[in-house]
């Protein structure tokens, strides 16, 4: 039987509870843990209303308060291996399923998906969703480019979305997270991806589902998360440098079904909040260590505070900054994490001006394109 977890952090109530209940309901559930800080206001709201969904269903419904575990900043990773920890201690579950707990679009097929594959021998199972041209800016910009330089012709640069939160692992497969000490140490936004870095050096088969629904849920707060993502993912990735990767394991993806209108034209992030985000923040030593940039990128930034209209920050340039960020990046130094990210705000708004604005298909096929150009020069 399986486990399923919902991390969570200032949810909406109600969403999160409807989930809970859904996971509950499935047949194949035999308990759902909810994990998360007990300073947030919904932690008691929904420790108050679980005990009732367990009643109701006959399923037990707990909620945890995430242990501090890991050495960088607490969040969505100790929730993540907390639950780790707690699947190992207390049953004998053999499947752990992870769904963040605040999507509205969130199903009992879900689960039942990720259980077929699992049934079929796949002991770990991603889900993966449409996006639309504008959404999925870390994952195409941060991630998958950094699989792809690092881990050339490996599974790792062919995995649709690597910081994906919904997915399904095995009593193996967890055992071997638990005794990972890199992802027991990756407390922060990096979790995600460190999983799939993890599951990729175990060897494991691993499968995708799709979900032609997509994922809706609550937008990022605020600037501050993004921020804190985009950097904390990049760290990840750099951290694992040098992690080895079998380029021999199995890995099956459902066909995509054809992207619904809405996901198509939608776009995904405020241009006009966005743009400011270029001309605020710098220190002196920032615009210094743009000399560690190519000459077109220093330029670029710097007239980039004046006219947030850029679109200088091409695939092949972006290919150079993320080099140069993998040979010196310090996630220590302030005015480092504070440029990368502006430079990837760049990324984002010259791809947006240069490439989204072609239409989903177009975008979406120089995306991918880029991915395999990254790979290619790497190997
Ligand atoms: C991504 C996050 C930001 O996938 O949604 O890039």
């Amino acid at each position: 039987m399986s486990l399923v977890v919902f991390p969570f952090k200032d949810e909406d109530p109600a969403v999160a509870i409807a989930n809970i209940r859904t996971a509950a309901i499935h047949p194949r559930v035999s308990f759902v843990l909810c994990v998360g800080s007990s300073g947030d206001d919904t932690f008691g709201l929904i420790e108050a209303a679980v005990s009732e969904v367990g009643r109701q269903t006959g399923v037990p419904v707990h909620t945890l308060v995430q242990m501090r575990m890991g050495l960088r900043r607490p969040g969505k990773g100790d929730a993540m291996n907390t639950a780790l920890a707690w699947f190992l201690a207390e049953g004998d579950f053999e499947r752990v399923h992870f769904y963040d707990a605040d999507i509205t679009t969130f199903s009992g097929t879900w689960i039942s998906k990720a259980e077929r594959a699992a049934d079929e021998g796949y002991p770990a199972v991603r889900h993966y969703f449409p996006r639309s041209s504008t959404d999925a800016m870390i994952t195409w910009f941060i991630t998958r480019p950094g699989l792809a330089k690092l881990w050339p012709g490996t599974v790792l640069p062919k995995i649709r979305q690597p910081l994906g939160g919904e997915l399904l692992f095995t009593r193996e497969v967890v055992q071997h997270l638990a005794d990972d000490p890199a992802v027991v140490a990756q407390s922060d936004w990096g979790i995600d991806t460190r999983l799939t870095l993890s599951v990729g050096a175990g060897g494991f088969p691993v499968a995708e589902v799709y979900i032609p629904e997509g994922k809706l849920h609550k937008l990022y707060g605020s600037l501050t998360d993004i921020e804190d993502m985009a950097v904390e993912c990049f760290s990840a990735v750099r951290e694992a440098r040098g992690l080895e990767v079998s380029a021999e394991i199995d890995h099956r993806v459902d066909d995509p079904s054809r992207v619904g209108e809405t996901m198509r034209t939608k776009v995904a992030y405020s241009v006009e909040d966005t743009v400011g985000l270029l001309s605020e923040g710098w220190t002196d030593v920032q615009v210094e260590m743009l000399g560690h940039f190519p000459s077109a990128v220093r330029d670029g930034m710097l007239a980039g505070r004046e006219d947030p209209a850029v679109d200088f920050l091409g695939h092949e340039l972006w290919g150079e900054v993320y080099d140069v960020a993998l040979a010196r990046f310090d996630s220590a130094d302030d005015d480092w994490r504070s440029l990368l990210f502006r430079v990837w705000v760049a990324r984002v708004l010259s791809y947006t001006a240069r490439e989204a604005v072609k239409g989903y298909d177009s975008a979406i096929s120089y995306l991918q394109a880029t991915i395999a150009r990254y790979e290619a020069e790497a190997q």
